[in-house]
């Protein structure tokens, strides 16, 4: 990452009208939350389809439960790192508006931004599978936990795959993706739909992409620009030229 590129990017940032980010789990790589790809993802030593499903909850509910108590328990021991605050500190300045995740960790909230759409909800959030009961816990779960209402089994209120996001949200987002002039992308593979063509709608609104990730992705080619090197050292460098 040359200094030249950093002083690019910031005088971008400065001279955004609408600045916006979208992060993914490499933003928290940091702060120890495993990622989804790559190396040591998550996705590697645990199958996605075997977890991560509605049909997964239906036959084995206990084994789901189980994966999500020992993320919450990792999570609950995790700290958000400098770029999470430094996107806080930019939103208490005025200088970024919004921040769109795809992250369920809560890092974003713990480091002090409060203008975020958790777009694959929320690790703690719970929603009853018969009722419309919709809960948080504050500790790793015990098993399966139970409806207070009707005492049905609860599941996390997470988007799992072949599951459609929150309509309510989505259109907080496309609201968001059309008014940007310039987007952030941190640390996402950009291989997951919907939230990978996000930036493809920012660019189509005549907004710049700034990619900021340790590697090249399927975005890398259409971006303004490419940041190379670790979120937790590029946006606190920005930060200092702004
Ligand atoms: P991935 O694990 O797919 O990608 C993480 C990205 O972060 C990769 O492109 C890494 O190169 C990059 N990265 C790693 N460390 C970094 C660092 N220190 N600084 C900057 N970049 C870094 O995670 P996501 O793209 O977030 O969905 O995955 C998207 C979705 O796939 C997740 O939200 C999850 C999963 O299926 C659901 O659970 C619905
Ligand atoms: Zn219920």
């Amino acid at each position: 990452m040359d200094s030249e590129t950093l002083s690019h990017v910031a005088q971008i940032i400065s001279e955004s009208e609408y600045l916006i980010a979208l992060t993914g789990a490499g933003i928290s790589k940091e702060s120890n939350v495993p990622t989804f790809r790559g190396e040591d993802g998550m996705w590697r030593n645990y199958n996605a389809m075997e977890l991560a499903t509605p049909s997964a909850f239906a036959r084995n509910p206990e084994l789901v439960w189980e994966w999500y108590s020992w993320r919450q328990g990792l999570i609950a021991e995790c700290k958000p790192n400098r770029a999470h605050s430094t996107l806080a500190k930019w939103e208490e300045r005025g200088i970024l508006n919004y921040v769109i995740t795809q992250n369920v960790d809560g890092l974003h909230r713990r480091a002090g931004s409060a203008n975020v759409l958790e777009v694959h909800g929320d690790l703690w959030a719970t929603k009853c599978t018969e009722c419309s009961h919709h809960g948080r816990l504050d500790a790793p779960a015990d098993g399966v936990p139970k409806c207070p209402e009707c005492g049905s089994k609860l599941r996390p209120d997470v988007v799992w795959f072949g599951e459609s996001l929150d309509r309510d949200v989505m259109m907080s987002v496309y609201a968001e993706l059309e008014r940007a002039d310039v987007c952030l992308v941190i640390g996402t593979s950009a291989l997951v739909q919907p939230a990978a063509s996000f930036p493809l709608i920012v660019k189509q609104c005549g907004g710049k992409v700034l990619e900021f990730n340790v590697e090249e992705t399927p975005l890398s080619r259409i971006v303004d620009v490419h940041l190379s090197g670790r979120a937790g050292e590029t946006l606190p460098r920005i930060d200092s030229l702004l």
